[in-house]
C-alpha cells in the first residue's frame, strides 16, 4: 500500500525531531502501522536549514498553506505554535478533509471546540498527544486505557521550567529570581518566561485533561490560574519542614457542584510520589473509580520527546483513517452528542485545604485572636507551627512567622477569614496563602 503522506508545518525543534524519529524508526514503525508514513512536504520559514536537514526527502516549501492546501497530503502535522495562523491552517487542513496532528496545547485550549466540531462535520481526525507532557501517553491512558472508569481526579505537574525552578528554590534555598536565572542558562526557560511561571502553560494542559477527563467542553477562559514567580524561600522551607512540598499543580476535580480546573502553587505530601518528581520532569497522578490511583512520569518537553507522541499520533491516524468515523475514537474522549455540561466552578466554591504563613508580633493573644477568627469561619485548623521571633528575625527580634496548616473549607469562607486575619494590628505583612492537597 502506498505510504500515508504527511505535510509537516514548522520543522524546528519538534518538526526537526518528528522528521529524524520518523526516519530513523521507520521499519519499526511500519510494522506497527501497517503501512508507511512519509513526510511528503515541510513548510518552513528558512527554507536552506529545512533543505539541509530533509535532503531529497521531502519537498520544502516556504508557504504553508501550499501544504495544507495541497491533494496529495493525508496528513497535516502542525507543529509550529501559536493560535492565530496555526488556527488558520488547522481549520483548512479540516476543510480540505485531511486529518490533523497538533501538538499546540494553546491552540486547543483555546479554540478546541471549534476545531473538534469542524473536524467531526468533516468526518477527519485531530490527534494531540504532544500537547500535554509530550513523552507521557496520558491522552491514550485517559481516552483509552482508563475508558471503564468514572475519573474523579487528575493533579499533575505539567510544567517542567516551574518544576525545575521549584527543586532549585528546595534544594539549594535559592530565590525565585536566581532560581529562574538558573533555568534560563539551561534553557529551560524561555527569556520571557512569563508563560510557563505565571501557570498558562499548565492551565493549557490542564485545561485539555479536563475536558478528556470529564467529556466536557474545553473551557480555559474559565481556568484558575496562579503562577509561582510570587513564592517565597522561606515558605518552600517550612512545608518541607511540615513534611510537604511545593509542586505547581494543574488540577481537575468531578464534585457534586461542578467540575474544578485550577492551575497553582500546592503542599503535597513528601511522601507521594509526585512530590518526589523533580527537575524538568513532569508528573501526572489520575484517581478513578476502578482502577484506583494512576501515575505517569517522563520528560515534558524536548525535540524527540515530543516526537515520539507526534508519531504515536501519525501511527493511530493512519491506522484508523480509513474505518468508519463513528469507530474511531472521540476527540475528547465521549462522544460528540453525550458531552456534559457540568460547569466549571469559580475558584470561590472550590473545596481544598491551606497552608498559611502570618508574619506577626510576638506578643501575647496574637495566636488566640488569629485562631478564633479561623474558628468562628468554622474552618478546622490541622498543625500550627511557630517559630522563635530570633530564628526568623534575628537576635532581638520582636516578630515571628505563624504557620497554620487547616483541614478542608470552601476557598469564599477561607478568603473572608484572610481578610479579617490580614486586618489585625498584630499582622504585620501579607498573610500567605498556599492551597494544601493530600492527594489520597
Ligand atoms: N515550556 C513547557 C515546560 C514545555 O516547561 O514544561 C512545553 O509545554
Amino acid at each position: 500500500m502506498k505510504s500515508i503522506q504527511v505535510g509537516l508545518l514548522g520543522i524546528g525543534t519538534v518538526g526537526g525531531g518528528t522528521f529524524r524519529v520518523l526516519q530513523r524508526n521507520q521499519a519499526e514503525i511500519m510494522r506497527r502501522a501497517g503501512r508507511g508514513i512519509e513526510i511528503a512536504m515541510v513548510a518552513a520559514r528558512d527554507l536552506d536549514k529545512a533543505r539541509a536537514l530533509v535532503g531529497q526527502a521531502a519537498q520544502v516549501v516556504g508557504d504553508p498553506f501550499a501544504v495544507v492546501n495541497h491533494a496529495d497530503i493525508d496528513i497535516v502535522v502542525e507543529v509550529i505554535g501559536g493560535t492565530t495562523l496555526a488556527k488558520q491552517l488547522v481549520l483548512q487542513a479540516i476543510a480540505n478533509g485531511k486529518h490533523v496532528v497538533t501538538a499546540n496545547k494553546a491552540l486547543l485550549a483555546e479554540h478546541g471546540n471549534e476545531i473538534f466540531a469542524a473536524a467531526h462535520a468533516k468526518g477527519v481526525m485531530v490527534a494531540f498527544e504532544g500537547a500535554v507532557a509530550v513523552s507521557i501517553p496520558i491522552i491514550k491512558a485517559l481516552r483509552e486505557g482508563l475508558s471503564g472508569n468514572r475519573i474523579e481526579w487528575v493533579a499533575g505537574i505539567i510544567n517542567g521550567t516551574t518544576n525545575f525552578i521549584l527543586t532549585e528554590m528546595r534544594d539549594k534555598g535559592l530565590s525565585f529570581d536566581a532560581a529562574l536565572a538558573a533555568a534560563q542558562e539551561l534553557g529551560y526557560a524561555e527569556a520571557d518566561p512569563t508563560f510557563d511561571i505565571g501557570g498558562f502553560d499548565a492551565a493549557h494542559k490542564a485545561t485539555i485533561l479536563c475536558s478528556i477527563a470529564f467529556g466536557i467542553p474545553v473551557q480555559f477562559a474559565k481556568a484558575h490560574v496562579e503562577g509561582i514567580q510570587t513564592l517565597q524561600a522561606a515558605d518552600i522551607a517550612y512545608a518541607f519542614q511540615l513534611g510537604y512540598r511545593i509542586k505547581l499543580l494543574g488540577i481537575t476535580k468531578r464534585t457534586a457542584a461542578g467540575v474544578e480546573l485550577r492551575v497553582h502553587p500546592t503542599l503535597i505530601p513528601a511522601k507521594r510520589l509526585l512530590a518526589n518528581v523533580e527537575g524538568s520532569m513532569n508528573g501526572i497522578m489520575v484517581k478513578s473509580d476502578a482502577a484506583g490511583i494512576t501515575m505517569y512520569y517522563g520528560a515534558g518537553a524536548g525535540s524527540e520527546q515530543t516526537a515520539s507522541a507526534v508519531i504515536a499520533d501519525l501511527v493511530d491516524v493512519t491506522r484508523l483513517c480509513s474505518a468508519n468515523t463513528a469507530q474511531r475514537v472521540p476527540h475528547l474522549a465521549f462522544q460528540p452528542d453525550a458531552m456534559s455540561n457540568t460547569p466549571v466552578l469559580p475558584m470561590s466554591d472550590v473545596v481544598t485545604s491551606y497552608y498559611l504563613r502570618l508574619n506577626v508580633a510576638d506578643e501575647a493573644g496574637v495566636l488566640a485572636n488569629v485562631t478564633s477568627i479561623l474558628a468562628k469561619a468554622n474552618i478546622s485548623i490541622d498543625a500550627v507551627l511557630q517559630r522563635e521571633a530570633d530564628e526568623v528575625g534575628g537576635e532581638g527580634a520582636t516578630q515571628t512567622d505563624l504557620i497554620i496548616l487547616t483541614h478542608d473549607c470552601v476557598e469564599a469562607r477561607m478568603n473572608e477569614a484572610l481578610a479579617q486575619m490580614q486586618a489585625l494590628k498584630t499582622v504585620l505583612a501579607p498573610i500567605v496563602r498556599i492551597r494544601k492537597e493530600e492527594l489520597a
